[in-house]
């Protein structure tokens, strides 16, 4: 069984691909210092509980467990909270990936899974986003996720490493067992957010404008099933294993849905009322963005399975004491 080092895997999406790396034969080896991951998430492989930035125990991590690739989740992701403390995003996100990156060269460890993040494209000029669209992240988070993909590309160079760095849209949903949830603090998601106003956890959902130039004046984005974002590192992983080319690939369901859409999905499917408030349009928050996913289709094989808004919903809704019927969903 090889092993796989997972940074970050106590996460939302890191623990998810520990799932399905373990399903796959793999043993998912986390290493994350649990500022935002949970330890129970870790039940697939052993625990190291260290930070990316510790190089000593992150060498001592590697010798120990002699993975194959390692899988590198561990970030800071708030767009809004980089903006206002963007010290934090450059320490934790290129600080912190340097120094995985350097181990990992002084350990002879050179496959690197990149989580990278459709921030890097800022504000896009076409749609649906294909990888060669310009790289112009309109925040400090972007920013950080492209200097990582900038450093991975030096280290090829210099150093021979390989890399596959995923562009990851609007992650959403909840494991099909309902073995792992998302369970962000504080939680500014637009769909976890909806499925807390429309169980009372919360008085209302604001909507950050309906004014914008789209069918219904909301913003559109991708959502994309953390199941099949979690399929996808396990593909990626294969990729580097079996000798494949270095790449960057946009992860998504290459759909968009606006606001409006998922606010009367959920309506539907859990026949509760979500109450909303309009409010401005929220810094920083490109109009619309879907992704073109040609790229993960052809080079990793990639088929979105459960991406549908009401799979993900439905998946997503018992985080929150909510019940979909099975009959209702398509
Ligand atoms: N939204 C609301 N109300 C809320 C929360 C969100 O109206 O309470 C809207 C946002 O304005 C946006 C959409 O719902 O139009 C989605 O917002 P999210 O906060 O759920 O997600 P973002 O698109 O802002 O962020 C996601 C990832 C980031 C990534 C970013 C790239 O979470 O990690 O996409 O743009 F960087």
């Amino acid at each position: 069984m090889d092993n796989i080092l997972v940074t970050g895997g106590a996460g939302y999406i890191g623990s998810h691909t520990c799932k399905q790396l373990y399903k796959a034969g793999y043993m998912p080896v986390v290493y994350d210092n649990l500022a935002t991951g949970h330890e129970d998430n870790v039940r697939w492989g052993p625990l190291v509980h260290g930070d990316i930035r510790d190089r000593d125990q992150l060498r001592h991590a590697i010798k120990r467990w002699q993975p194959q690739c390692v899988i590198h989740f561990a970030a800071s992701a708030y767009v809004g909270e980089s903006t206002v403390d963007p010290r934090k995003y450059y320490n934790n996100n290129v600080a912190g990936s340097l120094a995985l990156l350097d181990t990992c060269v002084d350990t002879n460890l050179r496959n690197v899974v990149f989580s990278s993040s459709c921030a890097t494209y800022g504000i896009p000029s076409k749609l649906p986003i294909t990888e060669d669209s310009p790289l112009a992240p309109i925040n400090p988070y972007g920013r950080t996720k492209l200097i990582g993909e900038m450093m991975l590309q030096d280290y090829v160079d210099a150093y021979r490493m390989r890399y596959v760095a995923l562009r990851y849209f609007n992650a959403a949903g909840a494991d099909l067992d309902g073995e792992l949830r998302e369970k962000h603090d504080p939680e500014t998601h637009l769909i976890p957010r909806a499925l807390m106003a429309a169980a009372g956890r919360i008085d209302m959902l604001k909507v950050f404008g309906d004014d914008y130039e789209t069918p219904d004046g909301t913003c559109i984005r991708d959502y994309i099933h953390v199941m099949d974002l979690a399929q996808a590192h396990v593909s990626a992983v294969e990729h580097l294993l079996d000798g494949g080319k270095n790449m960057v690939a946009n992860l998504g369901s290459g759909q968009g849905a606006s606001v409006k859409q998922i606010i009367d999905t959920i309506e539907r499917l859990t026949h509760r009322r979500v109450p909303v408030q309009c409010e401005p349009r929220r810094a920083g928050d490109p109009p619309a963005l879907y992704s073109d996913v040609h790229t993960a289709t052809s080079e990793l094989k990639f088929m979105p399975r459960f991406s549908d808004l009401e799979t993900i919903i439905r998946t997503a809704a018992p985080t929150f004491g909510l019940e979909v019927a099975h009959e209702l969903v398509a």
